[in-house]
C-alpha cells in the first residue's frame, strides 16, 4: 500500500507504522526457580509487548528537511532505525528510495577491529561503492574527520568523538540522497560540529533529503522547514518553522514589539487611536 501511496517526489513513506518490543520480565536462570515456576505464579516469567511507535504514518519529498521532536523514550531513534532498515516494523509498512546514510548511533557499520581507513572501505562497499571509487575519496575523508595519522590504528581505540567524526565524513563524503541523523552532532567539539552543520547545509543546497533529530531547536529550525513532535510512540503534533517568524526573534524585538503595540492599539477601547 505504501508502493502505491508513494508520489514521485516522496523519498520516505511511513506508513501506519508500529513497533513493539518484546521485554522479559523476571527472567528466571536458575533450574530450581523454574521448577517453582511451575506451581508459584510470582516466579514465572512474564513476557510484555512494549509499543515503541503506535500508528506512525509521514512522508517526506526529495529535498525536504523534517525535524523529529519529542521527549526520551518518545520512539524517535526507532522510527529513524526502521527508516533505515535497521528494525523491521511490527505492522505498517516502509518505503524509501535513493541512497541513505544513516547517522544513528556511533558506531554503526564500523568493524572495531579494523582501522579507520580499512573501516571507510567497508562502509563504501556497503553503500554500494567500488574500491577504485573509494580509494578516490579517501583522503577527503580523512582530511574531513581531523584524524590524522589515528586513521590506520583500530577504530576500538577511538573516543566517542573521534568515532562520530569518522562516521560523519564517510557518511557525507558518499554523495547520500537521505541522511538521518540522531543527536550524533552532539558529541565532539564545537568547532567541529559547525563544520559539519556547514556541511549538511551544503548537501542541502544540492538536493540532500535529511530526516534530523536534536535537542537544540536552534539547530533544528536551521535545518529544518517542518517537525513531527512524538509522545509515547505516537504523532501528538506536525507543522511548519515560519522562517519569517524565526528572522523577526533574530533582528531583535523591534518588528514584534511593533506588532504588539499594534494589536494592543487595535483591542484598546480607544479605536480612533490605533496605530497602523
Ligand atoms: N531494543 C529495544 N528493546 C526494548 N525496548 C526498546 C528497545 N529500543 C527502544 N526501546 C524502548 O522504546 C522506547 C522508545 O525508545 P527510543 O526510540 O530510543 O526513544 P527516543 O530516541 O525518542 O529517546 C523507549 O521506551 C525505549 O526504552
Ligand atoms: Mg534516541
Amino acid at each position: 500500500m505504501a508502493n502505491d501511496a508513494a508520489q514521485s517526489d516522496d523519498v520516505i513513506v511511513v506508513d501506519h507504522v508500529s513497533k513493539s518490543f518484546t521485554l522479559h520480565h523476571n527472567r528466571v536462570s536458575s533450574l530450581k526457580g523454574r521448577f517453582i515456576g511451575l506451581f508459584k505464579q510470582r516466579w514465572r516469567q512474564h513476557v510484555e509487548h512494549f509499543h515503541a511507535l503506535t500508528d506512525v504514518s509521514l512522508r517526506v519529498r526529495r529535498g525536504e528537511a523534517l525535524a523529529l521532536m519529542g521527549a526520551n523514550g518518545s520512539g524517535k531513534s526507532t522510527l529513524l532505525q526502521i527508516v533505515a532498515g535497521i528494525l523491521r516494523p511490527t505492522s505498517g509498512r516502509l518505503w524509501t528510495q535513493g541512497r541513505i546514510a544513516p547517522l544513528i548511533e556511533l558506531g554503526v557499520g564500523f568493524n572495531p577491529e579494523l582501522t579507520g581507513e580499512e573501516n571507510i572501505y567497508l562502509n563504501g562497499s556497503l553503500y554500494g561503492y567500488r574500491n577504485a571509487e573509494i580509494r578516490r575519496l579517501v583522503a577527503a575523508i580523512v582530511e574531513f574527520s581531523e584524524l590524522g595519522h589515528f586513521i590506520d590504528t583500530p577504530v576500538k581505540n577511538y573516543s566517542s568523538g573521534m568515532y562520530m567524526r569518522l562516521g560523519f565524513s564517510v557518511a557525507v563524503h558518499l554523495n547520500p540522497e537521505v541522511l538521518l541523523a540522531d543527536e550524533i552532532l552532539a558529541v565532539g567539539d564545537v568547532a567541529f560540529q559547525q563544520k559539519c552543520h556547514d556541511k549538511i547545509a551544503e548537501l542541502q543546497r544540492n538536493g540532500m533529503t535529511l530526516l534530523f533529530v536534536s535537542h537544540s531547536m536552534d539547530t533544528v529550525k536551521r535545518f529544518c522547514h517542518r517537525y513531527v513532535r512524538l509522545d509515547h510512540g505516537k504523532i501528538v503534533e506536525s507543522g511548519v518553522f515560519e522562517r519569517d517568524q524565526q528572522a523577526d526573534q533574530i533582528d531583535g524585538s523591534v518588528s514584534s514589539s511593533t506588532q504588539q503595540n499594534a494589536n494592543a492599539a487595535a483591542s484598546s477601547d480607544r479605536p480612533g487611536n490605533a496605530v497602523t
